[in-house]
């Protein structure tokens, strides 16, 4: 073979070579015709409905406002996912009634991979409160259907297998601790970054079972008020951000399993706590606040979104993915929607 061919050869591999590494770059860079990798989001989609009125009254009805929307962690989650750029593979329950196949159409006409989705016989859930003169009189949260399936959904195929190729998990403690516990192996063994939101003070409390079960979870997401209900010492009401420290490294030393706590502190913003290093970045001001429903949602689906979509890396740059999801939170701050509607 003479030296010239075998030039042109070299040539020829070279140019192979840089066309594959360009190919592997634009990949990871997210051409838009490519989908990013999933985002997994576990949990309730629910039906919200709101009432207002000036007065209430025995044996009759009232006039008043009745607001309806899509809500539930999961399902806000999912549109904050979206809205960071990612790819939301949405684990949920819906029933057989009119409301559910209301639901399933807006979330099929959503950039929402629902192949997780599952529908059974029954009432989809559903949450109704009732409210007089701007105060709650009282609220009623019917997801039974949710709780009586999530089980098997959670040791069902669909979801091991998607774990294989997702990035990142995101977990609503509305589901039952022993539940978590076993989505928690699967992330586990594929690697799977996940996040835990513990909803509300009395769902800290499940989380609290989750995270003494040993299961690894790399972050959890409350805000100041159920990070004090996680943290040993409840009677600390002292909310400076020195304390946030103080109670995330407490949780860190509990839980060894525990990657990290990133806490909410409204319009002081977040801070995340890890073992290695510590992270606070200010909320993004907004001109008016119209409703924070949501907004714990927005912030941690949008985060997490982006770094399921390997938009930031989170060993690297947490930074820029926490950027996205204040963002988030910001939007749904001023809006009066409890979800991003990004379809
Ligand atoms: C219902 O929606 C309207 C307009 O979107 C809003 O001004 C009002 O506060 C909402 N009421 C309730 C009870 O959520
Ligand atoms: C409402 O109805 C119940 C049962 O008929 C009756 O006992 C009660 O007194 C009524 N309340 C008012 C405020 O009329
Ligand atoms: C799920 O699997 C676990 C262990 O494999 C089993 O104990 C549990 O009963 C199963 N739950 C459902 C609802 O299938």
């Amino acid at each position: 073979m003479s030296c010239r061919s075998l030039m042109l050869r070299f040539a020829f591999f070279i140019a192979s070579v840089a066309v594959f590494a360009l190919a592997v770059t634009k990949w990871s860079n997210h051409d838009p015709l490519v989908p990013p990798p999933p985002t997994i989001v576990l949990g309730g989609v629910l039906f919200d409905v709101k009432t207002t009125s000036e007065t209430h009254c025995e044996n009759t009805s009232v006039p008043g406002k009745i607001n309806q929307s899509i809500g539930g962690v999961a399902f806000n989650m999912a549109s904050a996912v979206i809205n960071a750029g990612g790819l939301p593979l949405l684990f949920s329950v819906t029933g057989t009634d009119a409301i559910g196949a209301h639901i399933r159409k807006i979330i099929n006409g959503m950039r929402i991979d629902h192949i997780g989705m599952e529908v059974h016989e029954g009432s989809t859930p559903m949450f109704v409160s009732l409210s007089t003169g701007g105060e709650l009189v009282t609220a009623v949260a019917d997801t039974a259907l949710l709780d009586q399936h999530v089980g098997a959904m959670i040791n069902g195929s669909m979801l091991a297998f998607q774990m294989r190729v997702a990035k990142a998990a995101l977990i609503d403690m509305n589901i039952e601790a022993e539940h978590v516990i076993r989505a928690l192996a699967l992330t586990e063994e594929h690697g799977v970054f996940t996040v835990i939101d513990p909803v509300s003070i009395p769902k800290a409390e499940r989380l609290r079972a989750v995270l003494e079960s040993g299961a690894r979870v790399d972050l959890i997401s409350p805000n100041r008020i159920e990070l004090k209900a996680l943290a040993a010492d409840p009677n600390d009401d002292d909310d400076t951000e020195a304390w946030v420290h103080t109670a995330s490294h407490e949780l860190l030393a509990r839980y060894p399993n525990l990657g990290g706590v990133i806490t909410t502190m409204g319009a002081r913003g977040v801070t995340l706590v890890e073992r290695t290093r510590t992270l606070t970045l200010p909320a993004i001001p907004v001109e008016s606040v119209v409703d924070s429903t949501g907004c714990g949602d927005a912030f941690i689906g949008a985060t997490v979104g982006s770094l399921g979509a390997t938009l930031c890396d989170w060993a690297i740059d947490p930074e820029v993915c926490v950027s996205k999801g204040l963002e988030a939170a910001a939007r749904v701050l001023e809006s009066d929607q409890s979800a991003l509607f990004y379809v």
